[in-house]
């Protein structure tokens, strides 16, 4: 049976290849969405590579108005609008609490008064939400440490070491039943998003799924977004023909996860009762280094080798890896898109490119900040 979904912040990266997806199957798909300039540069309008047979409306998450008119008559919802700079957070402080938490509340208050039969609500979350996440001591077993100090950063030292005997620690994957220990505004705000979604769905027996994302790469990612991702970053700097600079030794390590295997998830989730009022970490399961990830790209582009530079950012994790066992058992769900043939991909159909390094801008305000050691 086809379904009335609406997909908030749907014109984006993720949302428009979800979008893609649930039309292939006959769903009605409307996206709310305020084409924010960050993301759809400066006199945004409707993104080319949007579905034609999308039913977009421009507004905000914020506007009760108009989030209002938009939950009606829906039978599922992905939550996905959002600010999702990590470094941008530590000073956009208002804004990312207000566009995260408050538009989840308005969004859900909106439910609640516009839509008594949604049948679900999936929310897109985030691997921040578990800080450093699991580590393994070979005395103590498994253990959450502490975020590295700046002093500790400022004397070279990347590795974490162990909370209880100080031996150094070696990185496991991270289940969904670990702590979670937000480290930035963006994570807080997802996190509080997560409990928000949880809550009402408790409260209104509303069935609700908590999709955590790790590392997203993949087509249609905003090149122009200075505060977008590590490879877009490499990217864009190796197209102007800059090297790539390494933080710390080059060896801190990510689950990079291509966006198809991210909508395979959002319509496993949307599919299954299984799903229902459950967390679930989406990611491949495997950690790739920086240097690996900077190898790569640099290969693509025939680019002059990639350095380190032991420069740091303070509030950088040092390792995250996902334990995807339950969006297995669970969904169904299995990653099938290695990094290497996904990035090949991602470069090779790579359409806009600024020809300036945007991330440098990023990088700017951060050290203004004294939040990352300037070169
Ligand atoms: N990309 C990743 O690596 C990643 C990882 C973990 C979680 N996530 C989460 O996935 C979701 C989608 O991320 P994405 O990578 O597609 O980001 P994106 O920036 O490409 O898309 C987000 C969309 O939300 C819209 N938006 C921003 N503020 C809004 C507002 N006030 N009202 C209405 N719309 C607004 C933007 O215009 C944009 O189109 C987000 O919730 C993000 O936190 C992404
Ligand atoms: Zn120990």
């Amino acid at each position: 049976m086809p379904k009335k979904i609406l997909i908030t912040g749907g014109a984006g990266f993720i949302g428009s290849h979800l979008a893609d997806k649930l039309l292939q199957d006959g769903h009605d798909i409307a996206v709310l969405d305020c084409l924010h300039p960050q993301i759809h540069g400066p006199n945004p309008k409707r993104p080319a590579y949007l579905h034609k047979d999308v039913d977009l409306v421009i507004g905000d998450i914020r506007d009760e108005h108009m989030v209002g008119a938009a939950v009606q008559g829906k039978d599922i919802i992905f939550h996905f609008a959002s600010h999702t700079g990590v470094g941008q957070s530590m000073y956009e402080i208002k804004e990312y609490m207000d566009v995260n938490v408050q538009g989840t509340a308005v969004l859900l208050e909106a439910i609640q008064k516009h839509n008594s039969s949604l049948q679900k609500l999936i929310l897109a979350s985030s691997r921040a939400v578990y800080g450093e996440g699991a580590y393994h001591c070979h005395t103590c077993g498994v253990v959450s440490p502490k975020p590295r100090s700046l002093l500790q950063l400022q004397a070279s030292k990347w590795e974490l070491n162990c909370p209880n005997c100080n031996l150094s620690l070696t990185p496991i994957p991270t289940p969904e039943t670990y702590p979670t220990d937000p480290r930035s505004v963006y994570a807080v705000s997802k996190l509080t998003q997560e409990h928000l979604c949880t809550i009402y769905g408790e409260t209104y027996k509303l069935p609700v799924v908590v999709l955590r994302y790790f590392n997203v790469y993949g087509p249609r990612q905003s090149l122009s977004n200075p505060y977008t991702g590590v490879l877009s970053t490499f990217m864009t700097r190796l197209y102007n023909n800059k090297p790539l600079n390494i933080y710390e030794d080059g060896q801190e390590s990510r689950d990079f996860i291509h966006v198809s295997d991210i909508v395979q998830a959002c319509h496993l989730a949307m599919k299954t009762n299984k799903a229902n009022d459950q967390i679930f970490n989406i990611a491949t399961g495997k950690s790739i280094t920086l240097m690996e990830i900077a190898q790569t790209v640099t290969q693509q582009f025939r680019g002059p080798s990639p350095k380190t530079t032991g420069q740091y950012r303070f509030g950088d994790i040092r390792h995250s890896v996902a334990d995807i066992t339950k969006a297995k058992q669970l969904l169904g769900y299995f990653p099938r898109v290695s990094f290497a043939d996904g990035v090949v991909e991602l470069i090779e159909q790579a359409e806009f490119i600024p020809n300036e390094d945007l991330s440098s801008i990023a990088e700017k305000e951060l050290q203004i900040r004294g939040l990352s050691k300037p070169d």
